[in-house]
């Protein structure tokens, strides 16, 4: 596992954005595992940028996202679709059915999980994984539990993840209780994975992740069995918690 030490967010999105380009230009039709959040949008912004300057091609990528609300609809402004669009696929070539997220508007959510599980394997697997990381350690929306779930799921999410979202809405009733996201299965299988991390807030979570016991209690440590994951932190993110 490398791991590198932004000087600053701008510095280590760069950073992972050059490993993303790398792999582009290697591999033009390469399947981009893609994650929302706050932490990627440097890396988004960047990509964009040497887009708008020529050097990159998106034409023939296919995008495969981590994970959606459960009930939104990819023009409600709160879904993680409306999210890519705004932060990346309107700005670059990517065609947008090259571009896939969990359904959100279907809610049979065993048949939304199954088909974004055939959309992965129809797509040979992720080449190229980026992945943000929780505070409580989780990737995608795979949350703290007992066990590590393979497969695409449904989960509900917890009353403090309802209440920290609840600002972005009007209403705490309209908050999505459940989101679907891909499984363990589908990010180990990426044949590489870029994970990053910002701030204090994710130390221990970090450090958790890289140095602790392989448990589904740290979602993230399970990273630890792949054999090509870059870690892009800041000094804040990489402060050693025991
Ligand atoms: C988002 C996702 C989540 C986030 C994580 C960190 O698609 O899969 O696991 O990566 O919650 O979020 P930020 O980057 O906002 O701190």
């Amino acid at each position: 596992m490398t791991i590198y030490e932004g000087k600053d967010y701008k510095d280590l999105s760069k950073k992972a954005a050059e490993i993303i380009a790398a792999e582009i230009r290697i591999n033009p039709g390469a399947v981009l595992g893609l994650a929302t959040g706050s932490t990627p949008e440097g890396v988004y912004e960047q990509l964009v940028e040497w887009y708008e300057a020529g050097e990159l091609d998106f034409s023939k990528v296919t995008s495969i996202n981590l994970d959606e609300y459960k009930g939104l609809d990819g023009s409600h402004e709160q879904s993680y679709r409306h999210f890519m669009y705004q932060h990346f696929f309107d700005h670059v070539n990517i065609k947008k059915n090259r571009t896939f997220v969990p359904d959100g508007t279907e809610m049979n959510s065993e048949k939304a999980c199954m088909e974004y599980e055939e959309i992965i394997t129809q797509n040979g697997g992720i080449d190229l994984q980026i992945l943000g990381l929780g505070a409580n350690g989780h990737i995608g929306f795979n949350e703290p539990g007992e066990v590590f779930i393979p497969e695409t799921h449904c989960v509900k999410l917890t009353q403090n993840t309802i209440d920290a979202n609840s600002r972005f809405f009007e209403s705490r009733e309209e908050v999505p209780k459940e989101a679907y996201s891909m499984g363990i299965r589908g990010i180990l299988q990426a044949k590489k994975i870029i994970l990053m991390a910002v701030g204090k807030q994710k130390a221990q979570a970090l450090y958790d992740a890289l140095y602790g016991g392989i448990s589904p209690e740290v979602p993230a440590s399970i990273l630890q069995l792949h054999p090509h994951v870059a870690v892009f932190a800041d000094g804040e993110a990489l402060t050693v918690v025991k």
